[in-house]
């Protein structure tokens, strides 16, 4: 590909009851980074999946705006691994171990755990985004309101898609979560996250991951108990909080194959 191009981060949003700017619920959302010749395709391709959800949205926001090629990164996919835990307890020991490795304190994984588990904060908020939290003590980092940090601003690069959904398939991995989360957690640690902890907040979807440089992706199947809220949480060296959540909301990355 020439350097020629245009290129575009297309985004989409749906919600139910209302834009989200007026209390409406969020029921979807996604994203695309693509050159210019390819904007159309892949709004249509976001409009089709905000309908596709079962809910017919009230509210469904197109944003389309032209990033810098200059600022654009890439950065390879990170490998991936699926640890068949006996289930979600097992799961959590082997990922406190990962969390450990990757230089988090048990108290800040004890409260990682707490929070995924039963919300975030006194009152038990379900997040926006992924709280940013010091790997040593546990503390939240961002302001603590209920909005937190989204990673935007990434795909897959041109062909890549493709390559790495071939080899998530290899892998018995063909639901477009999969595909998703990997992209999600390759920009975070590109970010200069040092660990990242998920349970998804759709209550039927008990997968989750740690994501960490020395471990990249690593999947457990079976991984959130019953009746945890879910949620992300960002381990960040306190002294680069702020460094580390513009990179995340801003800087442009394409993930290659
Ligand atoms: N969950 C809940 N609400 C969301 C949301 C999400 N994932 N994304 C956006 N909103 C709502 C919020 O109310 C937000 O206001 P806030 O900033 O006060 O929280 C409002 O929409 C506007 O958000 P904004 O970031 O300006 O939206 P955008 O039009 O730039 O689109 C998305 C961003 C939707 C593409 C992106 O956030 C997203 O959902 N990506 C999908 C992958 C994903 O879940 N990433 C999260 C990784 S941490």
């Amino acid at each position: 590909m020439d350097g020629n191009f245009l290129l575009y981060s297309v985004r989409m949003r749906a919600a139910r009851g209302g834009a989200h700017e007026d209390g409406g619920e969020h029921i979807s959302g996604a994203e695309r980074l693509v050159p210019e010749a390819e904007a159309e395709t892949a709004a249509a391709a976001l409009i089709a999946r905000a309908l596709s959800r079962g809910v017919s949205p009230d509210f469904v926001r197109l944003t389309m705006e032209r990033i810098e090629l200059a600022e654009l990164a890439r950065v390879p996919a990170l490998p991936l691994t699926t640890i068949h835990a006996g289930g979600p307890a097992e799961a959590r020991l082997h990922a406190e171990r990962l969390l450990r490795e990757a230089g988090v304190s048990d108290p800040a994984i004890i409260l990682a755990f707490e929070s995924l588990q039963n919300g975030f904060g006194s009152e038990r908020a379900a997040l926006r985004g992924a709280a940013l939290v010091d790997p040593l003590t546990g503390e939240r980092l961002d302001p603590l309101t209920a909005r937190g940090v989204r990673a935007t601003h990434f795909d897959y690069a041109p062909g890549a898609r493709d390559a790495v959904a071939a080899r998530l398939a290899e892998q018995g991995l063909t639901h477009f979560r999969a595909l998703d989360a990997l992209a999600v957690a390759t920009k975070v640690l590109w970010s200069g996250v040092r660990a990242e902890l998920c349970w998804s907040d759709e209550p039927e979807y008990v997968a989750g991951y740690v994501a960490a440089p020395i471990c990249g992706y690593t999947r457990f199947p079976q991984f959130k108990p019953s009746g945890a809220r879910g949620g992300r949480v960002f381990f960040v060296d306190r002294n680069q909080w702020e460094t580390v959540r513009d990179r995340l909301e801003r800087a442009p990355v394409w993930i290659d194959a």
